[in-house]
């Protein structure tokens, strides 16, 4: 394990750290972090953004509690749990702190992290389409949008979407459920039962041979001109990135509730599973919004594909992908096979992350196995890499920096992998 001290914020370091290359763990600490208020004073984004989505999230509310089970009167969220004490203390060892569980494995709807984006974005296109159509009369309750008229409008247009299977299973249980035709096109590592569940929704899947990159810009291509349909772009979607970043509105909610301190002296860091950016840069930027500096993201991704750690490490304003950095970006954690981060997240959150850590599958499974054990857990492997990421973070942090800390780990998918899957994954703890 590397552990790379943050060097002097001055002196910009362009270099991909030694071990990256290696395909070995590391944690890094972003030079390039500069204070929240400077940061978002130069944002294309604002509060006022998170707050509109926020807003459009709560007109759907009477749609999706009358579409879905288990969402809270219409909210997709989920709750923020302590972890067990005996789990907590072999995380923490003496480090002081408490560590909870943002269990995103088990969103209502999706159990994936991705409906925060996906289902939003599929809710902004269709109320576009709705006011263009006239539909959008004053008082109306958005439970309409389940409508004869609506649904017909709806069947007419495609949404589509290029994805590794969780943005895609999002989408496609939204788009679907509103009438949408749905085409969805797949990377070769996307796992045959997400393609399989998709299909089961009536989704057209167009399986590639090549990776997440080419999967997405093949669909970007298909369907670049046509006036029939909305392509949900996962590397440059304005829409896909305020739906996260409204999650950090929840979160805050939760903290206060649990009691939790956010402020200078009570630092909340906040590990997020990276593939694209999008998940996690949406919930930073909201989190920060929310938080300033008090808040420290911290992006975990595997070894072989660490595309955001590359890209920030770069310096550089170009996509920098991880086969650059002779990586191969194969990966156990499928939602996180992705070569070339989402350029609109690396300038937006760039320099708001704390860290990016990297972790081998090994450690996936390791802790997917641990959490099922431990706190009856069900995980795939991309979610549970906020875990497999603590204790070295944890390890490489000077004590002083952590005295009054609270950890978040966001567990971002999994609840709705079928037994024969998890069982499988358990296996190769
Ligand atoms: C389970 C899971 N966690 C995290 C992510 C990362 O999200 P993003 O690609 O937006 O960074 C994904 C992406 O598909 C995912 O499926």
């Amino acid at each position: 394990m590397d552990v790379t001290a943050r060097p002097n914020a001055t002196s910009r370091e362009q270099a991909i750290p030694a071990p990256v290359r290696r395909a070995e763990p590391i944690v890094w600490r972003n030079p390039h972090r500069r204070d929240a208020a400077s940061v978002l004073a130069a944002s294309a984004f604002s509060a006022a953004d998170m707050r509109r989505a926020e807003a459009r999230w709560r007109r759907f509310d009477p749609l999706l509690a009358q579409l879905f089970e288990g969402t809270q009167d219409g909210r997709i969220d989920s709750p923020l749990l302590p972890v067990p004490s005996d789990l907590a203390g072999s995380i923490l060892g003496d480090a002081p702190g408490s560590v909870w569980v943002k269990a995103d494995h088990d969103l209502p709807v999706t159990g994936c992290i991705k409906a925060r984006g996906g289902v939003y974005e599929v809710l902004a296109y269709a109320e576009m389409l709705a006011g263009a159509a006239g539909f959008l009369r004053p008082g109306l309750s958005y439970a309409a949008f389940a409508s004869g008229p609506f649904r017909d409008l709806f069947a007419r247009h495609v949404v589509a979407v290029g994805s590794t299977g969780n943005l895609g299973f999002s989408v496609g249980v939204m788009a679907r459920a509103l009438g949408f035709q749905v085409e969805v096109h797949m990377s070769h590592d996307a796992k045959a039962w997400k393609k399989q569940r998709l299909r089961a929704l009536g989704a057209h899947v167009v399986e590639h041979p090549g990776d997440y990159g080419l999967a997405v810009a093949a669909a970007r291509a298909a369907f670049s001109n046509r006036t029939d349909a909305h392509f949900v772009d996962d590397e440059n979607s304005v829409d896909l990135f305020l739906g996260y970043a409204a999650a950090a509105l929840d979160l805050q909610r939760q903290l206060a509730t649990a009691g939790i301190a956010v402020d200078a002296a009570h630092p909340l860091y906040v590990y997020l599973p990276c593939g694209v950016g999008g998940a996690p840069g949406g919930v930073a930027f909201g989190l920060t919004l929310l938080f300033g500096d008090a808040v420290r993201p911290v992006f975990v991704e595997p070894v072989a594909s660490p595309c955001m750690l590359v890209q920030l490490a770069s310096g550089l304003d170009r996509p920098v992908s991880v086969y650059e950095a002779g990586l191969d970006n194969r990966t156990a954690a499928d939602g996180l096979a992705v070569a070339s981060a989402s350029m609109l997240v690396a300038r937006t959150v760039g320099e708001l992350v704390d860290a990016v850590v990297t972790v081998t599958d090994a450690e996936l499974f390791r802790w997917l196995k641990a959490l099922w054990n431990g706190a009856g857990m069900r995980l795939e492997p991309s979610a549970a890499s906020g875990f497999a990421a603590l204790g070295s973070f944890l390890a490489g942090v000077p004590p002083s920096e952590m005295a009054q800390a609270s950890h978040v780990v966001w567990t971002t998918g999994g609840a709705h992998l079928p037994d024969q899957e998890f069982e499988a994954a358990l296996a190769r703890a």
